[in-house]
């Protein structure tokens, strides 16, 4: 069942940092798989643009390397290719002199969207943005992507947003948050809201408690530089994990529209109970016989930052008042997994005899691998025996439905909602000032502490586990489908 596309109104895209990591691997492949559903239209054109002094063909050769690398190949066909690279054109540009502006201004295509994407270092938003305005291609429908980390803090993040504000409205200013794009983290709205199953439980009466897990295999993986500085707190709870406890938590908007979403999702930051400091386990991965320890991979001997989080977060609002949320993200971890878990409370009273295998429901909304849903419900078990009763999923993989590749990359939605002019995916500034505010206590707490060590390839340190049995409760194994 291909999925449907809506076409896209004709576009440039100026890529600043095209010649980066980001771009090859994700931007570009996303632009070109966009481009082969139909979905951008011929005529639409990139435009990279970065300090390397290229030729346009020198990179398309760039676009066509990372089209090979990073687009499966039964996604791509020698004419598309050809024809994508064909649109691609590039600018060397210097975002603090006036090297290359010109050149841009002639290569933008008067009466088309202009989306300007920011995949570059925070240090350069404001020389870009406003060397954008200065050369008046800041007017009409000229839209503004910025990539993560917005802000190392609260201070640092208000800065950002005053500096995009010099030269941006709030309403040309997209804030990715790439989670926003996966196909599963929208499903979640759509499981809550568009069905009546799911949303009269949804609350502290029947909800036990929710986990958020969000485990990655994967080490450093050569970003020690900007890693070491960011740990996962800012680098995946303050943005990706805060992101999901929102949509998980917030009260349904009146529509389906950026600024009631996203009035809801901060509704939820603000009444986030601060952390106690016995509520916060911090890990950092030891070395083991499959990897280097964190340190010497992250190249930091002293380090103190934590590769591994597991928090419990309270709520103070009528709907979860006694409902907690656990969250816990790592590197080096067991599997790459990652997953919410509506963990419902037990039936009231129960009619058969104990100990009958009954377990309460769970709704498990799974990111990655195999994106999907999974309604764990109570059966009968099959046979003669008499009322046993078992744990049955109710599962929904999409790519059963829709073929693993065909799933599309959180990128491929997310630009496409740029150019629609669509921010309902995007975090507003207010939301991302807020999710700091949470946030810079607990890492200040964190002064001259060091985190546990934990074994790579397990499910992180023994406190995190102690976390959530204090509580009578554990994590979910990772990923054994329990
Ligand atoms: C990024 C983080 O934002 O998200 C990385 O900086 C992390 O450290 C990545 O690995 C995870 O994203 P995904 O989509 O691969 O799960």
């Amino acid at each position: 069942m291909p999925a449907r596309t809506i076409p896209v109104d004709d576009f440039d895209l100026i890529l600043f940092g095209a010649t980066g990591d980001l771009a090859k691997r994700k931007i570009i492949p996303s632009l070109f798989r966009r481009f082969v559903a139909g979905q951008a239209p011929e005529s639409a054109q990139l435009i990279g643009a970065a300090r390397s002094d290229l030729s346009d063909d020198e990179f398309r050769k760039l676009v066509r390397e990372a089209l090979e690398e990073f687009v499966p190949a039964g996604l791509r066909e020698k004419g598309q290719v050809d024809a994508f690279a064909a649109n691609c054109a590039y600018v060397a540009i210097d975002a603090k002199g006036d090297g290359g502006w010109k050149e841009l201004c002639k290569k933008v295509r008067p009466g088309v969207i202009h989306a300007f994407y920011f995949s570059v270092g925070p240090a350069l938003f404001r020389d870009l943005a406003t060397r954008l305005k200065a050369n008046g291609l800041t007017e009409g429908e000229a839209r503004l992507v910025v990539e993560k980390p917005f802000g190392h803090d609260l201070a640092s993040a208000k800065e950002l947003n005053d500096h995009l504000a010099e030269s941006f409205r709030e309403d040309q200013i997209y804030r990715i948050d790439h989670f926003l794009g996966k196909e599963t983290v929208q499903n979640l709205m759509a499981i809550r809201f568009a069905n009546v199953l799911f949303e009269p439980l949804w609350n502290e009466r029947y909800v036990d408690h929710v986990q958020i897990t969000v485990a990655e295999e994967l080490g450093v993986e050569g970003r020690g530089g900007y890693y070491d500085k960011s740990g996962a707190m800012r680098d995946m709870v303050q943005n990706h994990l805060m992101q999901l406890l929102c949509l998980t938590a917030m009260e349904p908007p009146t529509r389906f529209e950026p600024d009631m979403l996203r009035d809801e999702k901060l509704k939820v930051i603000r009444a986030l109970d601060p952390v106690e400091p016995e509520h916060v386990v911090r890990g950092q991965y030891k070395a083991g016989p499959d990897g280097a320890s964190y340190r010497e991979d992250a190249e930091a001997p002293d380090s103190t930052t934590e590769s591994f989080v597991a928090m419990k977060v309270g709520i103070s609002n009528w709907r979860w008042a006694h409902t907690p949320f656990y969250l816990r993200t790592g590197k080096r971890m067991a599997k790459r997994h990652s997953e919410i878990v509506i963990q419902f409370k037990d039936a009231p009273h129960s009619i058969f005899e104990r100990d009958n295998g009954a377990r309460p429901n769970a709704l498990v909304i799974r990111l990655q691998p195999d994106e999907g849903i999974d309604l764990a419900v109570t059966v009968k078990e099959p046979g003669p025996g008499g009322m046993r009763l078992t744990t049955a999923p109710l599962d929904m993989t999409f790519a059963d439905a829709l073929g693993e590749d065909a799933m599309p990359d959180a990128y491929e939605r997310l630009i496409m909602d740029v150019i629609r002019g669509n921010q309902t995916l995007f975090m507003r500034g207010d939301e991302v000032e807020a999710a700091w505010k949470w946030t810079d206590p607990i890492i200040d707490a964190w002064e001259g502490q060091r985190p546990h060590q934990y074994a790579q390839g397990s499910s992180g340190p023994e406190e995190a586990m102690m976390l959530v049995h204090a509580d009578g409760r554990r994590w979910r194994d990772l990923g054994d489908g329990e």
